[in-house]
């Protein structure tokens, strides 16, 4: 039984963790907002409902710049430049300079690239017999594909995983901000250094591309610029992995739908925005702030403070879903937030859904008797994440 005012650290701990939805199915019951009780005396609150968490996303009363808070917020001096931390005309400027890499028609020239990889992995897995679909499949895949589109070398995608962890993971002490200070200060001398390199010897990639825009416009800066690299590799990291992650722990523990689906291949495309829907990865990470005082379902917000917007809740809403806790990859149409909404919306968007329906595709085809390797119920165990949700291994015989 969750209280009036939730804890902040209810949010963090295992019990959340292993069972978000249940959680929010009994704060839904309550209503769509709800004040957060966090350290510092900041206001916070979460909405859980579809309907307001949609229009939330899409508020300019709610900015994405920490700066509005009523809540000093140390100064973070790596991401100043992120577009997922600004609102327009900043936005409009980053997100416009790298929009052309991610349309439709530029990634579905990646797909022969996107399958080739599948195919070595999923070859590699076959040798072994048994893999760990997270180590062995799930991370390598998303990571090798953006770090070609950018032009940084993926053979350093071990140091970009740990860097990768330690930014994306909550900053809930001093102790653990050292830590989120040295990881993105390692990682910004190292993309310094390959900015350095490939000033000097251009290539046919997004970082080339990217340095040629900045050397030719005053108005984009070097923060800017490591802002930019620093989030397509953390979003190409912590998101696909464990969109294909959970697809799978979902279809190790649904065999009914595994089955439909390897029997009905065109089902793929909806499947995967179901995947999104049932446990997307992207679980709380859409926090906005007040720029005034304002109301949200009848709750006062008032200016400076905090909303975070749950995409894992809205998309189990059974206002917006029927049976919202059942996976049905039949399912259609799909109104599901896991890439958010509005002028935020995630620009990797048809990125991961090719790489998803490849990877699971893939998957499905070449080991029709893929099993877990140890009891299904310990599969869950691996779970992991807070903001981000995924599994840390996925253990499986092919
Ligand atoms: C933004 C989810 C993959 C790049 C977002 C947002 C969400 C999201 C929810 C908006 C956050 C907000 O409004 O506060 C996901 C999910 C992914 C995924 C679920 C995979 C399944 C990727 C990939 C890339 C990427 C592969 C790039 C290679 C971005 C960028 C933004 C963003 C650059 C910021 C857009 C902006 O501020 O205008 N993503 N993402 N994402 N995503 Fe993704």
């Amino acid at each position: 039984m969750i209280g009036e005012r939730l804890p902040h650290e209810f949010l963090f701990s295992r019990a959340f963790t292993d069972d978000p939805y249940a959680a929010y199915a009994e704060l839904r019951a309550r209503g769509p907002v709800h004040p957060i009780d966090f350290p510092r005396g900041a206001e916070a609150f979460l909405v859980v409902d579809h309907e307001h968490g949609r229009a939330a996303l899409n508020d300019p009363r709610l900015s994405k710049d920490t700066a509005h808070s009523s809540l000093p917020v140390a100064a973070e001096p790596y991401f100043g430049g992120t577009m997922l931390g600004m609102d327009p005309p900043g936005h409009t400027r980053l997100r416009g300079l790298v929009a052309k890499a991610f349309t439709a028609r530029r990634v579905e020239a990646l797909r022969p690239r996107v399958e080739e990889i599948t195919g070595e992995l999923l070859d590699g897995i076959a040798a072994r017999g048994e893999a760990d679909l997270i180590d062995d499949f799930a991370v390598p895949l998303p990571i090798q594909v953006i770090c070609e589109l950018l032009g940084v070398p993926a053979a350093d995608r071990g140091r970009f995983r740990r860097w990768t962890a330690v930014i994306t993971a909550p900053v809930l002490s001093p102790e653990m901000y050292d830590r989120w200070r040295e990881a993105a200060g390692a990682f910004n001398g190292y993309l310094l250094e390959v900015f350095a390199e490939r000033r000097a010897h251009p290539q046919d990639d997004l970082v080339s591309g990217l340095l040629g825009a900045r050397d030719g416009d005053a108005a984009l800066s070097e923060a800017d610029l490591l802002g930019t690299i620093m989030l397509l590799i953390i979003a190409g990291h912590e998101t696909t992995v464990n969109l294909i992650g959970n697809a799978v722990l979902a279809l190790l523990t649904t065999p009914g739908q595994r089955a439909l689906l390897r029997g009905r291949p065109e089902l793929l495309p909806g499947a995967i925005e179901e995947f999104l829907r049932h446990d997307g990865p992207v679980e709380r990470a859409t926090q906005r702030i007040a720029l005034e005082d304002m109301e949200i379902a009848g709750t006062r917000i008032p200016q400076g403070a905090w909303v975070h917007v749950s995409l894992g809740a809205a998309g189990r809403d059974p206002a917006a879903f029927d049976a919202p806790d059942t996976l049905d990859v039949t399912r259609a149409p799909h109104r599901h937030l896991a890439f958010g909404h509005g002028i935020h919306f995630c620009l990797g968007a048809p990125l991961a859904r090719l790489e998803a329906r490849i990877a699971i595709g893939g998957l499905l085809e070449r080991f029709p008797d893929l099993a877990p390797a140890v009891p299904p119920g310990e599969l869950e165990r691996h779970r992991n994440g807070s903001i981000i949700r995924g599994v840390a291994a996925l253990p499986v015989r092919v």
